[in-house]
Protein backbone atom coordinates (compact mmCIF):
# COMPACT_ATOMS: atom_id res chain seq x y z
CA UNK A 1 0.00 0.00 0.00
CA UNK A 2 1.44 3.22 -0.67
CA UNK A 3 1.46 5.92 1.93
CA UNK A 4 -1.05 8.09 0.21
CA UNK A 5 -3.38 5.17 -0.04
CA UNK A 6 -3.83 4.98 4.08
CA UNK A 7 -6.00 6.32 5.48
CA UNK A 8 -5.35 9.71 7.68
CA UNK A 9 -6.56 10.00 11.01
CA UNK A 10 -9.10 12.83 11.20
CA UNK A 11 -7.00 15.30 12.93
CA UNK A 12 -10.21 17.79 12.90
CA UNK A 13 -11.28 15.21 15.58
CA UNK A 14 -9.00 15.25 18.46
CA UNK A 15 -7.16 19.10 19.39
CA UNK A 16 -3.83 19.73 21.03
CA UNK A 17 -5.09 18.61 24.01
CA UNK A 18 -5.80 15.37 23.03
CA UNK A 19 -9.57 15.89 23.49
CA UNK A 20 -12.20 15.08 20.98
CA UNK A 21 -13.58 17.87 19.09
CA UNK A 22 -17.50 17.76 18.45
CA UNK A 23 -17.22 17.50 14.65
CA UNK A 24 -20.49 17.85 12.59
CA UNK A 25 -22.08 14.44 11.09
CA UNK A 26 -21.08 13.93 7.43
CA UNK A 27 -23.99 14.94 5.06
CA UNK A 28 -24.79 10.72 4.93
CA UNK A 29 -24.36 10.17 8.59
CA UNK A 30 -26.68 13.11 9.39
CA UNK A 31 -29.16 11.68 6.99
CA UNK A 32 -28.67 8.20 8.87
CA UNK A 33 -29.19 9.92 12.33
CA UNK A 34 -31.90 11.87 11.78
CA UNK A 35 -34.02 8.91 10.13
CA UNK A 36 -33.18 7.14 13.72
CA UNK A 37 -33.87 10.23 15.61
CA UNK A 38 -37.78 10.73 13.48
CA UNK A 39 -37.85 6.47 14.73
CA UNK A 40 -37.05 6.98 17.98
CA UNK A 41 -39.64 10.01 18.26
CA UNK A 42 -42.53 7.80 16.93
CA UNK A 43 -41.01 5.13 19.86
CA UNK A 44 -41.65 7.73 22.77
CA UNK A 45 -45.37 9.48 20.83
CA UNK A 46 -46.68 6.27 21.24
CA UNK A 47 -44.94 5.53 24.60
CA UNK A 48 -46.22 9.29 26.16
CA UNK A 49 -50.15 8.01 24.46
CA UNK A 50 -49.81 4.84 26.34
CA UNK A 51 -48.75 6.68 29.41
CA UNK A 52 -52.04 8.61 29.27
CA UNK A 53 -54.20 5.98 29.02
CA UNK A 54 -52.09 3.58 31.67
CA UNK A 55 -51.75 6.72 34.51
CA UNK A 56 -55.34 6.78 35.27
CA UNK A 57 -55.67 2.97 36.12
CA UNK A 58 -52.08 3.49 38.54
CA UNK A 59 -53.71 6.57 39.97
CA UNK A 60 -57.04 4.76 40.87
CA UNK A 61 -55.19 1.81 42.50
CA UNK A 62 -53.02 3.91 44.54
CA UNK A 63 -53.91 4.40 48.21
CA UNK A 64 -51.79 6.85 49.65
CA UNK A 65 -53.44 10.24 48.69
CA UNK A 66 -49.69 11.83 47.73
CA UNK A 67 -49.13 9.17 45.08
CA UNK A 68 -52.51 9.40 43.96
CA UNK A 69 -51.96 13.41 43.20
CA UNK A 70 -48.37 12.84 42.32
CA UNK A 71 -49.49 10.30 39.28
CA UNK A 72 -52.80 12.70 38.38
CA UNK A 73 -50.40 16.04 38.43
CA UNK A 74 -47.83 13.67 36.07
CA UNK A 75 -51.11 12.84 34.30
CA UNK A 76 -51.40 16.16 32.91
CA UNK A 77 -48.10 17.11 32.60
CA UNK A 78 -47.60 13.92 29.98
CA UNK A 79 -50.87 14.97 27.93
CA UNK A 80 -48.88 18.52 28.07
CA UNK A 81 -45.71 16.13 26.56
CA UNK A 82 -48.10 14.32 23.63
CA UNK A 83 -48.86 18.09 22.48
CA UNK A 84 -44.52 18.89 22.33
CA UNK A 85 -44.29 16.12 20.90
CA UNK A 86 -46.60 16.83 17.91
CA UNK A 87 -45.12 20.39 17.73
CA UNK A 88 -41.52 18.53 17.57
CA UNK A 89 -42.99 16.47 14.76
CA UNK A 90 -43.77 19.64 12.94
CA UNK A 91 -40.98 21.80 13.45
CA UNK A 92 -39.11 18.17 11.57
CA UNK A 93 -41.95 18.67 8.85
CA UNK A 94 -42.75 15.16 9.96
CA UNK A 95 -46.50 13.54 10.11
CA UNK A 96 -46.67 12.61 14.03
CA UNK A 97 -47.09 8.82 14.37
CA UNK A 98 -46.43 6.46 16.72
CA UNK A 99 -44.87 3.20 16.55
CA UNK A 100 -45.02 0.81 19.45
CA UNK A 101 -42.55 1.17 22.19
CA UNK A 102 -41.49 -2.19 23.48
CA UNK A 103 -39.62 -1.60 26.29
CA UNK A 104 -42.24 0.63 27.22
CA UNK A 105 -44.67 -1.53 26.56
CA UNK A 106 -42.90 -4.16 28.99
CA UNK A 107 -42.20 -1.58 31.43
CA UNK A 108 -46.57 -1.14 31.52
CA UNK A 109 -47.04 -4.67 31.77
CA UNK A 110 -45.05 -4.93 34.91
CA UNK A 111 -46.82 -2.36 36.64
CA UNK A 112 -50.16 -4.60 35.77
CA UNK A 113 -48.62 -7.50 37.06
CA UNK A 114 -47.41 -5.85 40.15
CA UNK A 115 -51.92 -4.57 40.66
CA UNK A 116 -52.78 -7.81 39.88
CA UNK A 117 -50.25 -9.50 42.75
CA UNK A 118 -50.81 -6.97 45.54
CA UNK A 119 -53.46 -6.14 47.34
CA UNK A 120 -54.95 -2.19 48.19
CA UNK A 121 -52.36 -0.48 50.45
CA UNK A 122 -49.16 0.18 51.32
CA UNK A 123 -47.48 -2.60 49.53
CA UNK A 124 -49.24 -2.00 46.38
CA UNK A 125 -48.33 1.55 46.51
CA UNK A 126 -44.44 0.87 47.23
CA UNK A 127 -44.75 -1.66 43.69
CA UNK A 128 -47.04 1.72 42.17
CA UNK A 129 -44.14 3.76 43.09
CA UNK A 130 -41.45 1.26 41.52
CA UNK A 131 -42.95 0.67 38.47
CA UNK A 132 -43.56 4.35 37.95
CA UNK A 133 -39.92 5.15 38.63
CA UNK A 134 -38.83 2.27 36.07
CA UNK A 135 -40.77 4.34 33.55
CA UNK A 136 -39.38 7.85 34.73
CA UNK A 137 -35.89 6.49 33.98
CA UNK A 138 -36.87 5.12 31.06
CA UNK A 139 -38.32 8.63 29.58
CA UNK A 140 -35.31 10.60 31.35
CA UNK A 141 -32.69 8.24 29.32
CA UNK A 142 -35.00 8.63 26.31
CA UNK A 143 -35.20 12.51 26.16
CA UNK A 144 -31.45 12.89 27.42
CA UNK A 145 -30.38 10.81 23.77
CA UNK A 146 -33.35 12.97 22.09
CA UNK A 147 -32.29 16.14 22.70
CA UNK A 148 -28.64 15.11 22.08
CA UNK A 149 -29.41 14.00 18.80
CA UNK A 150 -31.46 17.36 18.23
CA UNK A 151 -28.78 19.31 19.21
CA UNK A 152 -26.03 17.33 16.77
CA UNK A 153 -28.43 17.75 14.13
CA UNK A 154 -28.64 21.79 14.28
CA UNK A 155 -32.40 21.12 15.35
CA UNK A 156 -32.13 23.54 18.35
CA UNK A 157 -35.73 24.49 18.95
CA UNK A 158 -36.62 20.59 18.82
CA UNK A 159 -33.94 20.34 21.11
CA UNK A 160 -35.46 23.15 23.74
CA UNK A 161 -38.52 21.15 23.52
CA UNK A 162 -37.13 18.30 24.30
CA UNK A 163 -35.14 19.38 27.15
CA UNK A 164 -38.48 21.10 29.21
CA UNK A 165 -40.01 17.54 28.91
CA UNK A 166 -36.51 15.75 30.13
CA UNK A 167 -36.87 18.37 33.27
CA UNK A 168 -40.15 17.20 33.52
CA UNK A 169 -39.16 13.92 33.63
CA UNK A 170 -36.51 14.36 35.64
CA UNK A 171 -39.11 16.31 38.11
CA UNK A 172 -41.91 13.42 38.32
CA UNK A 173 -38.75 10.98 39.14
CA UNK A 174 -37.88 13.24 42.67
CA UNK A 175 -41.68 13.87 43.54
CA UNK A 176 -41.92 9.94 43.59
CA UNK A 177 -38.77 9.85 45.63
CA UNK A 178 -40.14 12.10 48.10
CA UNK A 179 -43.65 10.19 48.32
CA UNK A 180 -41.70 7.07 48.66
CA UNK A 181 -39.56 8.34 51.60
CA UNK A 182 -41.86 10.15 53.27
CA UNK A 183 -45.37 8.34 53.30
CA UNK A 184 -44.91 4.68 51.32
CA UNK A 185 -42.06 3.00 52.83
CA UNK A 186 -42.52 4.26 56.59
CA UNK A 187 -46.24 2.48 56.15
CA UNK A 188 -44.81 -0.31 54.40
CA UNK A 189 -42.48 -0.82 57.19
CA UNK A 190 -45.09 -0.82 59.74
FE1 LIG B 1 -43.41 11.57 29.63
FE1 LIG C 1 -42.98 10.72 32.76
Amino acid sequence: MKNSDKPTPDKAAVNKNGKHNIVSPSADAASELKDFFIDSLKDIYWAENALVTALPKMASNATSPALTSAILEHLSVTENQVKRLEKVFELLGESAEGKKCEAMAGLLKEGDSILQETVPGAVRDAGIIAASQKIEHYEIATYGTLSAFAKTLGENDVAKLLTQTLAEEKEADCVLNDVALNTVNMVAAE
